[in-house]
């Protein structure tokens, strides 16, 4: 195994190069289809808690070890979203963009199936078909968004809960342009009432806390009227926009990212026109956040 000189120290199966101070890494000289050591898999999830979001190119995975890859964080049979699924591989949602297609609304910043009680724990997303220039997917780090608010904020924000909801995210234009759109919309909003998560949540792992609210699913927090909600949340999704607590991945076929999802948000940037852009996507694990 080659070493790089800004590998981070710490790991003894593993050459991480962090991709920017504040979030996400690289994963250099890794197999991810052959993950039969358990000293690997616990290096992975150790540096997932530590990076949020880890990157991996130049990987060759059949729909099978890309499930086998989610299994290293959690248990791939959890929370889905409302996407197609691969044909013979249902915990695979298969995220394509063809020319003149329907698009998915994953342009706002989300943290996956908040309108959820148990969220997923993360996801791991495989590129299969990238466009020419654009598509890339940003992530930020609701614990950076976190560590830059004043104390008094903190404590504030760390009393209240807000209220997440599938209705107020893409999900519904997305199902309006579907031929059997309506009666999707109807049985989505009767099984994924609105559920509430605190706006401050701790990392389970890392201790970490987080600012846990995101645009796409964020309907309002709790006890506060509207206009009040609605200035308070849009100071804190201004500063998941500020790029020092991001990471923009430009795609290349093959790429694998994983995510920690109860640390992050990400966006999906739709710049590509009418290009093909195909991605296969696993969530694993579910998790409630307090
Ligand atoms: C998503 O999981 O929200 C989609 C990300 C992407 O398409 O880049």
């Amino acid at each position: 195994m080659s070493r790089l000189e800004n590998a981070v120290p710490g790991y003894q199966h593993l050459v991480i190069e962090p991709y920017t101070p504040n979030i996400g890494a690289t994963v250099r000289d890794i197999d991810l289809s052959d993950l039969r050591s358990e000293a690997v898999r616990a290096e992975l999830r150790k540096a997932l808690v530590e990076f949020q979001v880890l990157f991996f190119r130049q990987q060759t995975l059949t729909p099978e070890q890309h499930i086998e890859v989610a299994k290293v964080f959690g248990d791939p049979d959890k929370a889905k979203a409302f996407f197609p699924r691969h044909e013979t591989q249902k915990v695979i949602e298969v995220l394509e963009a063809r020319p003149g297609g329907n698009r998915f609304g994953t342009d706002e910043w989300h943290t996956d199936i908040t309108f959820s009680a148990n969220p997923p724990t993360g996801t791991v997303l495989y590129s299969r078909v990238v466009p020419p220039a654009g598509g890339d997917t940003a992530w930020a780090s609701g614990t950076a968004v976190y560590e830059s608010l004043p104390s008094s904020l903190r404590t504030y924000l760390e009393e209240l809960e807000a209220v997440h909801s599938f209705e107020h995210s893409g999900w519904p234009p997305y199902f309006a342009r579907l031929p059997d759109g309506e009666a999707v919309y109807r049985q989505a909003r009767n099984d994924h009432l609105p559920v509430v998560h605190p706006v401050i949540r701790t990392h389970p792992v890392s201790g970490k806390k987080i600012v846990y609210v995101s645009p796409n699913f964020t309907d309002r927090i709790k006890g506060l009227s509207r206009q009040e909600s609605d200035a308070l949340l849009a100071f804190l999704f201004a500063r998941f926009q500020r790029p020092e607590f991001q990471a923009r991945l430009r795609w290349e076929a093959d790429t694998v990212a994983v995510w920690d999802n109860r640390a992050t948000v990400h966006y999906a940037v739709t710049d590509y026109g009418d290009a093909h852009r195909l991605l296969h996507r696993v969530t694993f694990g579910e998790d409630r956040a307090f």
